[in-house]
């Protein structure tokens, strides 16, 4: 670990809490994602928020890169031994989801879009969330909950293939925003959604209210194929439901390599 600007940081520990009790600040890592899972190897690395002021190797969903520059964002990773059956597995990500709109709408108004993605009111990507989760039987080993934000990246700074869909919290509320009070809140945020669901609240409610994909027609791409319908719901397990031209169709979180406003004809 280095020092300098790290240290701007420990100031957003959260001293005796479950989650954020220790805040591990890296100038630079491959991946916040894979130095948490290192830290579940440890007694005592649950909670631990590891933060990165810039990856090498920073990864999103399904194998794609997480881009975001130097001393700009926010890219934290949770290490998480979550109470929870296997079965409720994919309640975390929801939670997770829920954390961090909660922290950000203090800041701008947010919504989530359908599985992971954090957005800015006119639909542009503010932040992205990778959870990976280790089953071991019936039960949830450890999670790592990756979180990406995009919080002080001006426009004139993002690159060309990413500024047309991106934003900023920034850009939206103006100013220089505190990114140490951010994974504050978020690990506060996250603290309190993972212990709702873990004392048995379904987090599809909450979520349903903060997802703006419903009602939207949407493209998936899909290991069947490419599938088009109107987003309509959640089923239980967070599967989103569509109605296609050939009837009712649930894609799963895990299973979707797209998911976009279908382009009009
Ligand atoms: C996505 O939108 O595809 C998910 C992006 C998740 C990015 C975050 S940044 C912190 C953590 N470390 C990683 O390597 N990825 C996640």
């Amino acid at each position: 670990m280095s020092d300098g600007p790290v240290s701007a940081w420990s100031g957003a520990a959260r001293p005796g809490c479950r989650i954020g009790h220790r805040i591990e600040a890296h100038a630079t890592l491959p991946s916040t994602n894979d130095r948490a899972r290192e830290l579940l190897a440890d007694a005592d690395g649950a909670g631990v928020v590891v933060v990165a002021e810039l990856q090498t190797a920073g990864r999103g969903r399904r194998g794609r890169t997480w881009i975001s520059p130097a001393g700009r964002n926010l890219t934290m990773s949770v290490a998480l031994r979550p109470q929870l059956a296997a079965t409720d597995a994919w309640q975390l990500g929801l939670a997770v989801a829920l954390a961090v709109r909660g922290a950000c709408a203090a800041i701008a108004p947010v919504g989530l879009k359908w599985p992971n993605d954090v957005v800015a009111a006119d639909g542009r990507k503010l932040g992205g969330l990778l959870v990976e989760t280790a089953i071991e039987g019936d039960r949830i080993a450890g999670a790592v909950a990756g979180i990406g934000i995009n919080v002080n990246w001006r426009r004139d700074e993002m690159p060309d293939e990413i500024a047309p869909a991106a934003t900023s919290l920034a850009e939206i509320a103006g100013g220089t925003l505190d990114r140490a009070a951010l994974l504050g809140a978020v690990a506060a945020a996250l603290e309190a959604e993972l212990g709702r669901v873990e004392a048995g609240t379904s987090p599809l409610d909450a979520y349903r209210a903060a997802c703006v994909t419903l009602g939207e027609t949407v493209t998936a791409e899909t290991p069947d194929g490419r599938v088009t319908g109107r987003a309509v719901d959640l089923d239980a397990t967070g599967g989103l439901v569509l109605l296609t031209g050939h009837g009712t169709l649930v894609v799963a979180a895990g299973e979707v390599t797209l998911v976009r406003p279908a382009v009009p004809a």
